[in-house]
This record gives structure tokens, C-alpha cells and sequence, in this order.
């Protein structure tokens, strides 16, 4: 059986290098004849900020048109938009019945952008980690390769999961987060104590877009904050130059060691300067893609159309087994294996 890999990324806009480097390049190099991978534009998630419906719709699409761009073929992976598949709300009220407030409570990315504001702040933003946990169940997923800051959602899914695998064994299958050794916190490069965030507006000179110029890109790393040492180390108390070494690793796959020796004796301006360098070329062909399929909207969702399908069929057939573990729909769906067992079945015909 190949093992199933399943991710997604909010639509709040065209992914950035922290995006790539921590979840979009692993999820390309997942896409092989030894997996079966899902990837979604997970749409639903972006209106857990209030958004107007415009701007939802112009997300999606460049959120998208940046993964087709960073190398996802539909072709060989289940590229889809989250809410095209209609089970994912349905499958989150059940899986609700399983969620405890005090846990989702003390969930890191509630407390950051909802913190002290609860008066204000909207049901979804609190229970989207549900919604995700419903996301990831519903395709039987066994890995979910993301970057660190959404380790202790997938922790969360995993209590949900065994939950309800309690009182109905191998409704689930329990996934397994997988973060890559460089690269799974990329940092605001203005704020290096802080994440690379799309949704950060007010930090967006330290946050490289996928979509930003070579010019762009150079004044952006050049001003990147570092220090006064003047001394190129991978350590924590200098958390700007470890950042830049960070991205260095990523990008080239290697150890930070390695990098070290490789600018020895060398200043900041040196260590600047490589970064430019290899991100414009990272990013230049990325760029370009996403200009091309964005000048024809209509061919991004022509693309992606024979997935849809897919994942629909996949999340059909875990929401239906689910209903019947909770007591909804006709008895006869309890009879067949529990999807846990079943989930690599599918065939996707393509
Ligand atoms: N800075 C990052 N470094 C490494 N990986 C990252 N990811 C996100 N930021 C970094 C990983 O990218 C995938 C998609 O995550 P997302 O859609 O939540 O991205 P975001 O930039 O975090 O989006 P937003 O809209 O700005 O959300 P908030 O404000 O919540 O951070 C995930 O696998 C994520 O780990």
C-alpha cells in the first residue's frame, strides 16, 4: 500500500519562501510513484479573518496558481480546493462532538492572533483547528509533512482521531506530522524572533513573496536585521544570522556546518549577498509561472478539475462510515471494513 501524504495551505494570498522551504518543496518532492498525495487550497480556513469576499476569491486563485507554480502537477498528486469538497464541513461538526474548548483554548495560533480580543474574535478562529482535524481524517492520511508551527494541530487531530477510534476502532488512521530538518520555521526577516507570515501586514518587508522581484528580493535580504557581533554563527542568540544561514540550508540542502566553512572569514554583506543569490533563483521561475497563470484564471481551475473529483470521492467515503459510527444514515454503512483499513484502495484513475 503507498502511503498518503496530505497537506494544505490557507488562502490568505500567494505564498511566501517560508511557505516553500517549510511545507511546498517537500510536498513536491512527495509526489512520486511511491505516494499518494493530496495537497489542498484550503479556502474555508482563510475567513477565519475577516475577509472581504473578493479578496477570498482573489486568494484562492493566487494561492493556487502558486502551488501549480512551485511544481505540483495534478497529475501525479490530488490538487484540489478545500471547499469544493463539501464533506470537510460536515466531518468538522462531527469531529466537534470530540474537541474539548480548554484544548483548543490553549492552542498557540488562537492565543497569538485571537489572545485578549474574545469578545471580538470569531467562532472560526477558535474552532478552525477542528475544521483542520477534519481536513487531514477524511483522506486516511498517514503523513502530513508542514512546517513547526502547525505540529501542534496535527497533535490535536491525532487526540480527535483516537477519540473516536475508542468507541469505533479503525474509523481513523492516526497521522504522523513530518517537518523537515531545515526550513520548518523560516523567520520574518525584519523580526527574526518572529515567523514569516502571509497574513502579517504589517511585517511584509521581512517576508519574501513568491511573487517579489529580484530587486525586491535584494533590498528585502539586505536590510534584513541582523547584529553587531559581526561574526557569522548558527546560534540562537543571534537569531537574524541563524535565520539567513537557515534559509541558505534550505535551499541548497545542506547542514549549517557546511554553510559555515563555506563563509569562513566572511561578513554580513558576504552572507546577504549568497542569500540574494539564491533566492532569485529560486524564486525568478516560480515568479514567472505564477505571472503566466494568472493572466489565465480560468486554466488554474481547468487544471485542477479531474482532482476534484477525487478528493471528493475519497472524503465521501470516510464522512460516510463516519456518520454511521455516530449513529447517522442507513445501518447498511457499518457493514463494510473500517476506512482506516481501506484508505489506500482508492484508485484515483488517473
Ligand atoms: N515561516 C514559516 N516557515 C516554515 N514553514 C511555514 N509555514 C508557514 N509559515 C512558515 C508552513 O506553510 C504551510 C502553510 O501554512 P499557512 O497557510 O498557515 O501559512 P502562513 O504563512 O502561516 O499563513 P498565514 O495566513 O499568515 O497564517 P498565520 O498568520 O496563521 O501564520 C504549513 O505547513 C506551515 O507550517
Amino acid at each position: 500500500m503507498k502511503p498518503r501524504y496530505l497537506s494544505g495551505i490557507q488562502a490568505t494570498g500567494t505564498p511566501h519562501i517560508g511557505n516553500y522551504l517549510g511545507a511546498i518543496k517537500n510536498w513536491v518532492a512527495s509526489q512520486n510513484d511511491e505516494t499518494d498525495a493530496f495537497y489542498m487550497v484550503a479556502d474555508l480556513h482563510a475567513i477565519t479573518v475577516q475577509m472581504p469576499a473578493d479578496e477570498v476569491r482573489r486568494n484562492r486563485l493566487e494561492t493556487m496558481a502558486g502551488l501549480l507554480a512551485c511544481g505540483l502537477d495534478p497529475h501525479k498528486v490530488t490538487l484540489f480546493f478545500q471547499s469544493d469538497v463539501r464533506a470537510h464541513c460536515e466531518m468538522y461538526w462531527l469531529l466537534g462532538s470530540k474537541a474539548y474548548f480548554g484544548e483548543l483554548q490553549r492552542m498557540t495560533q488562537f492565543k497569538s492572533k485571537g489572545g485578549g480580543k474574545q469578545d471580538v474574535v470569531s467562532l472560526d478562529l477558535f474552532a478552525y483547528p477542528v475544521l483542520q482535524a477534519a481536513d487531514i481524517l477524511l483522506y486516511q492520511a498517514d503523513f502530513v509533512p508542514v512546517g513547526h508551527d502547525q505540529v501542534q494541530h496535527i497533535e490535536l487531530t491525532r487526540n480527535i482521531a483516537a477519540r473516536c477510534n475508542d468507541s469505533s476502532p479503525d474509523l481513523f488512521k492516526i497521522p504522523q506530522p513530518v517537518v523537515p530538518t531545515v526550513g520548518a520555521r523560516v523567520m520574518n526577516l525584519q523580526a527574526p524572533t518572529s515567523k514569516m507570515s502571509k497574513s502579517d501586514r504589517a511585517a511584509r518587508n521581512g517576508v519574501i513573496m513568491l511573487t517579489d522581484d529580484n530587486d525586491t528580493i535584494k533590498t528585502k535580504v539586505m536590510r534584513a536585521v541582523t547584529d553587531s557581533e559581526n561574526r557569522i554563527a548558527y546560534s540562537g542568540d543571534q537569531p537574524g544570522v541563524q535565520n539567513l544561514i537557515e534559509i541558505i540550508c534550505a535551499l541548497t540542502d545542506s547542514a549549517p556546518d557546511e554553510v559555515l566553512d563555506q563563509l569562513a572569514g566572511q561578513g554580513y554583506g558576504a552572507l546577504k549577498s549568497f542569500v540574494v543569490d539564491l533566492l532569485v533563483e529560486t524564486v525568478e521561475p516560480i515568479r514567472t509561472s505564477i505571472q503566466e497563470l494568472l493572466a489565465h484564471p480560468e486554466d488554474v481551475f481547468d487544471k485542477i478539475s479531474v482532482c476534484t473529483q477525487t478528493a471528493q470521492g475519497v472524503a465521501e467515503g470516510t464522512l460516510s462510515a463516519a456518520r454511521a459510527a455516530f449513529g447517522y444514515g442507513s445501518p447498511s454503512a457499518m457493514t463494510s471494513a473500517p476506512p482506516a483499513l481501506q484508505a489506500n484502495h482508492h484508485h484515483s484513475g488517473r
